[in-house]
């Protein structure tokens, strides 16, 4: 068999050794166009547990790689003057040329060919391979040759970086996170080897075009580096070695695999440099081609290559965005750093460095103090079971009930499931519940199922459930009012979702005539007329709300129903002062929002829902979610619920864990006003990682609330946080208290137990002296 590799980088090397080990007989052959110790960049870095999987398929290599280890555990996050370390995270570094080195002895030995000064352009000399490894890098001359076969999709991202080094030692994955007269640069930097440390800086366009980096020479730019870092470097250079400023290209490609040809390591896909997985990737994707050899490869390699990818791509837009969070207080930045990428979260951290937590706890409750509540700052409870003020109305807690329809009344009226339903979730120990989709005429339900507040025996019954919500349970009630526009006289949740009525529909109106379905309704577009008589309705229904004693009012402006239909591009189509521009399409939202803000009470806060992206191109994304938001805080809303799509059809949401925060997040912090945020949240850990890190102020969760009414309850019984519980359930409370806290600690001591040391804890453990009998 023969294989020849072009590329005799990590990916390159590592592939031909592993390749080598499994068929000693085969002619492997790496060709690469540099000379052997002719290197750019300077240290690598590993977690431990792709070191773990090193040593399993080539334990030479990996002795002789991790002898020339530096080790570490801390992450050190500089900010504003403030230093927090952050144990517990296993991390080695060691010298790109030397991991190359290592790399090449190996392969030699194993009776590996290589070539070096070798450029490859055309792989059709190869014709007598049987494997052709294509493994020549970010900027592949073979992926660009077959464009059309690969289909590499490239986004090259705005900020600017340079790779650099030093000879400043760390003893920590070091961020420094420093301001400039032009703006924020950051440092992300490690030790390597003795005396050794890379540094990559980075920094946003202007930040750069502003500081004067543009057309400097590389030692140039060194040097103004060396002036912006230099009260850190403490006298030691900034090293050179090809390194240029660029903007990091985020690649992926949609095939790997072309009849004998392979892409590997960055050739096939990149992850940003700030979760340092470039080089583990290429060397896993070395193992993963041995394991399966090219026709398995693809298959059994991509969710795992994905899944970095998109760990590196949340990580990269939080270095985007740093500006977003540079008012933060110090130690919750430094938390956000640390939880930026959804892998560390708040419980993983209070196991690892709980001084850390308590500091970041005790900062959260320092934040609540100045807004007038007198909590413990000595003992805070954790985020989750911080108290919030919106207007007048105080909440116990951050777990929100999200609204939910139950799609189970009789003509609008709720019944004796909805008093169960909010009932039990009031008492189950949530801050605030929203009701369900409330709508504010016959002809404005999506379903005949769907509550309402347009006449008396409505606000009767809704009047019953608030009532006993208030009487029985800590929890406020807040109300959400919608129009359900064109996705309107559709069927019942379980009997076909946003399907058409066969009988019994009404009419709809949207803003403009779009049908949602090719055979939905198509909707009647809204003239002046009917756009005040809507206007009106939800006025009425808001006066009715107060009449009932809701706490606060939402109003429904997402997920394609009426006013939504307004904002988003797809569905307003309009050419009237409604349609076109943005602010032209939030004419009507805010009208309708400005109208129910007067008749609802000063005292009472108002929220509303948007839906923060389509996700479709050239509808609705963060950027005019922000906008959005900006638009409504001037009118005097007091919380943006943060959600997402549904607004047409044919869009592609990208669905993972807490997938809607990012919106909640930017929103948040670009827009300055109080965000709610939503979307597969399913334990207080996330919870109280969300708001810990400063990217909601409040934590809706949906479909977990469904199965579990009591999920506060038991959120606040593992956290040992006091909670409101009705006289008649006590015994049940202080049972599970008492449970939960030992459960937990037994928990987290099997945890500690069965966590394997570190190698930086192995390394201390190994070098320490011996006590003295
Ligand atoms: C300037 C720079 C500095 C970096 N520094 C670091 C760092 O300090 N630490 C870190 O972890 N990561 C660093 N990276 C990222 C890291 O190098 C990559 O993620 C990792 O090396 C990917 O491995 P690879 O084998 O896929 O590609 P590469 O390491 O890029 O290897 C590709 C090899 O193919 C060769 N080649 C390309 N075309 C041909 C051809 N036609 N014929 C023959 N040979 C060819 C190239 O010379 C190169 O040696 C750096 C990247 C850059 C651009
Ligand atoms: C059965 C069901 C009904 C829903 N009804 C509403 C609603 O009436 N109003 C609304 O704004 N969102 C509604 N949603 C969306 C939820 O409020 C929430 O945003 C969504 O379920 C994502 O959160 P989760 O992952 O915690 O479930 C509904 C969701 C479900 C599952």
């Amino acid at each position: 068999m023969k294989i020849a590799i072009i590329g005799g980088g990590p990916a390159g090397l590592y592939a031909a050794i592993l390749l080598k080990k499994q068929r000693p007989q085969a002619e492997i052959t790496v060709h690469e166009r540099n000379r052997a110790d002719d290197t750019f960049g300077f240290g690598v870095v590993f977690s431990d547990a792709t070191l773990d999987n090193f040593e399993k398929y080539d334990p030479p290599s990996y002795r002789r790689i991790t002898q020339e280890f530096a080790y570490w555990d801390d992450i050190a996050v500089h900010f504003r003057g403030t230093v927090h370390r952050v144990g517990g995270n296993g991390f080695c570094g060691c010298s790109r040329r030397m991991l190359l080195l290592i790399l090449q002895e190996r392969a030699r030995e194993l009776g590996v060919t290589l070539l070096f000064e070798t450029d490859i352009d055309d792989e059709s000399r190869f014709t007598d391979a049987d494997l052709v490894v294509l493994a020549d890098g970010i900027n592949s001359r073979f992926r660009e040759k077959y464009v059309d076969h690969f289909q590499p999709e490239v986004d090259l991202r705005s900020n600017k970086f340079a790779w650099m080094g030093s000879t400043k030692p760390l003893d920590a994955f070091t961020f420094i996170f420093q301001e400039t007269e032009w703006g924020p640069f950051i440092a992300h930097a490690y030790q390597y080897e003795t005396g050794r440390s890379t540094w990559i800086f980075e920094t946003d366009a202007e930040t750069f075009a502003k500081a004067g980096l543009e057309g400097l020479h590389e030692r140039q730019s060194a040097d103004r580096m060396a002036e912006i870092f230099g009260w850190f470097l403490d006298g030691h250079p900034l090293l050179t070695n090809r390194s240029m400023w660029r903007n990091f290209p985020m690649i992926r490609s949609r095939r790997w695999v072309k009849g004998n040809m392979v892409l590997l390591g960055d050739a096939k896909a990149t992850a940003h440099f700030s979760i340092g997985s470039g080089t583990k990737l290429a060397m896993e994707d070395a193992i993963a081609l041995s394991d399966a050899m090219a026709q398995k490869y693809e298959h059994g390699r991509r969710e795992e290559v994905e899944k970095t990818q998109h760990a590196a791509d949340v990580s990269l837009v939080w270095f985007e965005h740093v500006d977003r969070f540079w008012d933060f207080d110090p130690v919750q930045f430094a938390f956000g750093v640390m939880t930026r990428a959804k892998a560390i979260t708040y419980d993983n951290l209070t196991l690892r460095a709980p001084e850390f937590v308590r500091e970041v706890d005790r900062a959260f409750a320092k934040q609540v103090r100045a807004n007038g509540f007198d909590v413990d700052l000595d003992k805070p409870v954790p985020p989750m079971f911080q108290p919030l003020k919106l207007r007048e109305m105080e909440l116990k807690n951050r777990a929100v009930v999200s609204p939910m329809c139950m799609y189970s009344a009789k003509e609008g009226v709720p019944g004796d499931f909805h008093l169960v339903h909010y009932g039990s979730r009031a008492i189950g120990g949530a801050g605030l519940m929203l009701t369900e989709m409330t709508c504010v005429g016959r002809d404005a339900r999506i379903t005949p199922g769907c509550t309402g507040l347009w006449n008396d025996e409505q606000q009767a019954a809704w009047t019953r459930i608030v009532d006993f919500v208030h009487a029985n349970s800590a929890a406020k009630i807040g109300l959400q009012l919608g129009h359900a526009g064109r996705k309107g006289a559709t069927r019942l949740m379980w009997e076909g979702m946003d399907r058409p009525l066969e009988q019994g529909g009404w009419d709809t109106v949207s803003a403009s005539p779009i049908p949602y379905f090719p055979d939905s309704q198509v909707p009647r577009e809204m003239d002046r007329t009917a756009m005040d008589r809507v206007k009106a309705e939800f006025v009425a229904a808001t006066e009715r709300g107060n009449a009932c004693g809701f706490d606060m009012l939402e109003l429904h402006c997402a997920h394609g129903y009426l006013l939504a239909s307004f904002i988003s591009p797809l569905t307003n189509t309009r050419s009237d002062d409604y349609g076109g521009t943005l602010a032209n399409r939030l004419r009507y939202p805010l009208e309708v929002f400005a109208a129910t803000r007067a008749a609802w009470p000063a005292h009472k806060p108002m929220s509303v829902r948007i839906s923060a992206t389509d996700w479709v191109e050239g509808g609705i994304a963060g950027d005019d979610a922000v906008a959005i938001a900006r638009a409504f805080g001037e009118a005097g809303v007091d919380l943006i619920d943060v959600s997402t799509g549904q607004t047409v059809r044919d869009a592609q949401p990208v669905y993972g864990r807490m997938f809607q925060t990012p919106f909640s997040e930017q929103v948040r912090n670009e827009a300055r006003v109080a965000t709610m945020c939503v979307g597969n949240i399913t334990t207080s850990d996330q919870i109280n990682t969300i708001l810990a890190a400063g990217r909601a102020d409040l934590v809706a969760l949906g479909r977990p609330h469904l199965v579990d009414p009591s999920f506060t309850m038991r959120a606040a019984a593992r956290y040992g946080a006091d909670i409101a519980c009705p006289p008649q359930y006590l015994p049940g409370k202080e049972q599970i208290f008492r449970n939960s806290v030992r459960d937990r600690q037994d928990f987290d001591d099997l945890k500690i137990k069965g966590k394997p040391k570190t190698r930086a804890e192995l390394k201390a453990e190994a070098t320490k002296p011996l006590a003295a009998e």
